[in-house]
């Protein structure tokens, strides 16, 4: 009879055996800002440091400054050959520094204890009882060390101190500051699999069977005859295959077991199927370990002139590429708001993330395994040649904590170890736009690396984001690569494939069109329109000199098989790279690049990418607000899937639009309006009077199907409160993102509210962190007032511990206060 596990217990990696346990060290750490004398001693008067939990960053609750790592150089990455003062350029946030952490921890008396650090911002020197047990110099890598031989006696009160340390001009974005991810403390017996100790691959994958082959590896396994026994389980939990190996464990090589997963349910975005690998180790009959290995069944393939296949059939990435930040949360992970975002890109039609320019956390990659989204996972935006003064050049070459191996190779190996196991991912990214692209003897470096994820991880293939076309095209690097990815220069590809001998060509980086949510600059030339508030049109029709609107990028997918589809910069605005307003434009900040901005509150393009992207559901967005002066004349532009729509100004018909279909492919031109009539309804001069606008949109056979309506809002009268959240679980973490809107007493939102909110929040959660998207505010974060931004802000509301119900209420001069009770359970 087939054995049956729960569905829970198949998504939890690691459960716990009496060999296996592992704990998150969250509460009860201490924090100090600054460098201090012997802070790793196991006697030390740490009482008048901050209390904190982790993941912490340190920076995020600011103040704003323009002084906070204020530069003055010219940024050679965006054309620019003279030195100017840039502000905000990394968020205008305090992250520079030295910071210490302490904290306690018990172990076992017996077996092994290993510390895992996820992620630690950066030049980590840890210390276990007084004694520097690893250093790890880059803030995104995971790393982890076994401290057995550094604990106390009984196993009890061990002292674990951090000193952590960013320098100036070490990031082009927000890093982040601190523990900002989490630390784990692993104990399992003495004869054990290590951290990322299996590798499992799928060497055969057919509808009706798929062969499984897991690698695993044992610590201290001696030359004893050991028995492995490994127990396949579907995501409902049911055994679907098994094996059992008894070796004799004297190479020191994993042990390699292989199976037959009959009728297996694949991998994909729309079908995340997940299996379970469960590894018992025994020695006899005494049980050594348990290891569990969580994989999924998919094929990837990338083929010349065809294009990119996922389990044999055909599609194109519908990707974004985000940073690691959570806008006012700051690099400090958590999973619920992980997961909002992700619930949001879903909902846009969004199918793949590229982690730039650095390794995600991996709660961001276990829940894209989860939600189905795939993952270009990439490390470095660095390699041996700077991009800032104190960037990841420093270490990319020098030797590591193994003898004989640089850090560039450390850091590749924790990444792949980490994340070769995981169906989210289908591509390594190399490095993004490394000045080496234009050196002669950049190829090698590519060989390097590349090499490094081939011996490691032979399933899948490599890319790095090129931007110097012609000269990577010319000199070797883009050859180099398995397969090159293309950041902008739409008009690069067909030089970039001819280079390559006819190899595909990724989108590594598309778009990067700038907007401010509910700000419309009545100019809809492809340009930017500077304009003295410091904020960019949502008319989406604004983007850096290097970049495009979305457009091109739309018609490339479509027009070419072997344009593999795109990665567009960026699903959500982020802190730092205030472009367009990145020289001395303080007080921007933030980026404007998202689609979504730093308060998780869509932009119009939300709709224009979901137009095209999202294939379950239909869409119609129309845009701007509907609050002029009278006789203004006014741009409409309509996001649908459908092919045309009418528009009405008060019942009058202003005309029907079609999308244009094209006569011919794109040839990438970025700057022209006729592609964009092949993706957008756009009506230029509309002439403003108060009332509405109503947009009706028709199929393809001329069947008016769905409408939606804009009206003009009255004086501000009241706050709405929404959330997506039903209830809260009782966590301690878990969040609900409320949005409060200013609006009139019909409900219509005030576009151009930019009142004072304040917020309390009562009961069985508190007040986490505000933000209105507004890439210009200095309201803090964590103080529980904000000012609206285009009538709207999002309020972050924490789960408490314990059962109830948390109560927000959000209240505003001269308007009356809105309440929202959410259980918590
Ligand atoms: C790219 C770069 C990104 C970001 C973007 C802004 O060139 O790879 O990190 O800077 O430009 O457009």
């Amino acid at each position: 009879m087939k054995r049956l596990l729960t569905a829970l217990t198949v998504l939890i990696s690691f459960t716990s055996f009496a060999q296996r346990s592992e704990v998150l060290l969250e509460k009860n750490w201490k924090f100090h800002r600054g460098d201090v004398e012997n802070a790793q001693a196991v006697v030390y008067d740490d009482a008048s440091w901050q209390n904190v939990t982790v993941p912490h960053d340190w920076a995020i609750y600011g103040p704003f400054s323009r002084d906070n790592d204020l530069q003055y150089k010219a940024v050679f990455e965006n054309g620019e050959e003279k030195a100017t003062w840039k502000t905000g350029r990394t968020g205008g946030l305090p992250y520079e520094g030295v910071g210490w952490y302490r904290t306690t921890f018990n172990a076992s008396k017996t077996g092994r204890t290993t510390l895992i650090f996820d992620g630690a911002m950066s030049e980590a020197h840890v210390y276990v009882n007084g004694q520097e047990v690893i250093f790890w110099p880059y803030g995104y890598s995971s790393f982890h060390v076994d401290v057995t031989d550094r604990l106390t006696a009984d196993g009890k009160d061990n002292v674990l101190a951090v000193r952590l340390e960013n320098r100036p001009s070490s990031s082009r974005w927000y890093p982040g500051a601190g523990l900002y991810r989490n630390v784990h403390v692993l104990s399992t017996g003495d004869t054990y699999v290590p951290v990322w100790g299996t590798q499992i691959t799928t060497p055969h994958v057919k509808d009706d069977f798929a062969s499984v082959s897991l690698k695993v590896k044992v610590e201290n396994a001696g030359d004893r005859l050991l028995t492995y026994s490994t127990v396949i389980y579907g995501s409902d939990g049911v055994e679907v295959a098994s094996g059992m190996r008894d070796v004799k464990y004297l190479t020191g090589r994993p042990i390699e077991q292989t199976f037959i997963v009959e009728n297996p349910r694949l991998w994909s975005p729309e079908t995340p199927a997940l299996y379970l690998a469960r590894t018992t180790l025994k020695d006899g009959d005494t049980v050594l370990d348990v290891y569990d290995t969580r994989f999924g069944i998919r094929t990837v393939e990338f083929i010349p002139e065809k294009g990119f296949y996922l389990n044999g059939k055909p599609r194109k990435f519908q990707g974004v590429c985000n940073h690691h930040d959570l806008g006012p949360l700051g690099a400090a992970i958590n999973v619920a708001a992980l997961r909002h975002q992700l619930t949001l890109l879903k909902d846009m039609g969004c199918d793949a993330i590229r982690t730039t320019h650095n390794m995600p956390d991996p709660n961001l990659v276990r829940l894209c395994d989860e939600m189905g989204f795939m993952m270009m996972v990439e490390p470095f935006d660095e390699w041996d040649v700077a991009k800032c003064e104190n960037g990841y050049h420093r270490w990319f070459n020098a030797e590591s904590d193994v003898k004989g191996m640089t850090w560039a190779e450390r850091d590749m190996l924790s990444m792949l170890h980490q994340w070769r196991n995981n169906p989210s991912v289908v591509l390594w990214s190399v490095g993004n736009e490394v000045p080496s692209q234009k050196s002669p003897d950049g190829y090698k470096v590519v060989h390097f690396l590349q090499d490094i994820c081939h011996r490691e991880d032979p399933t899948r293939i490599c890319t790095s984001g090129i931007n110097y076309t012609s000269a990577a095209s010319s000199n070797g690097f883009a050859d180099a690569l398995d397969i090159p990815g293309l950041n902008y220069h739409t008009d690069g590809y067909f030089k970039m494939k001819t280079a390559t001998h006819g190899n595909c060509i990724i989108g590594s980086e598309t778009a990067s069109t700038v907007s401010s949510r509910g700000v419309y600059s009545l100019d809809t030339s492809l340009k930017f329109h500077l304009i003295d508030d410091n904020q960019c049109s949502s008319y989406d029709v604004e983007a850096c000199a290097w970049s495009n609107i979305p457009d091109p990028d739309f018609a490339l997918c479509e027009d070419y098989p072997w344009m593999v589809g795109q990665f567009v910069w960026t699903g959500f605005d982020y802190l730092g790279e205030p472009s367009p307003y990145d020289t001395d434009a303080w007080p921007n900040h933030s980026s404007m690049f998202g689609i979504i901005d730093l308060a998780f509150i869509p932009k119009d393009r939300f709709w224009l990418y979901r137009s095209q992207w999202n294939k379950t559901d239909h869409t119609l967005h129309v845009l701007p607000h509907w609050n002029w002066k009278v006789g203004q004349n006014i741009p409409v532009y309509v996001y649908t899937d459908y092919p045309s729509a009418e528009l009405f100004v008060n019942g009058i018909s202003q005309g029907r639009q079609t999308k244009a279909v094209a006569v011919e492919p794109t040839d990438g031109d970025k700057k022209s309006r006729e592609t964009m009539k092949r993706f957008r309804l756009m009506w230029e001069d509309v002439k403003y009077v108060p009332g509405e606008i109503r947009v009706v949109a028709y199929d393809a056979n001329g069947y008016p199907k769905m409408e939606k309506t804009v009206k003009t809002a009255g004086k501000p009268h009241h706050i709405e409160l929404q959330t997506y959240r039903t209830s809260l679980a009782a966590d301690g973490k878990d969040l609900a993102y409320v949005t409060a809107s200013v609006v009139d007493e019909y409900g219509n939102l005030c576009p151009l509210d930019g009142r004072l909110l304040t917020f309390s929040v009562e009961g069985a959660g508190s007040y986490r962190a505000s933000a209105n998207g507004d890439p210009t505010c200095l309201d803090i974060f964590h103080e529980p007032q904000m000012h609206a931004f285009g009538g709207k802000l999002t309020v972050i509301v924490q789960a408490g511990e314990s059962a109830g119900d948390v109560v927000l209420t959000v209240k505003a001069k001269g308007l009356k206060s809105a309440t929202l009770t959410l259980p918590v359970e």
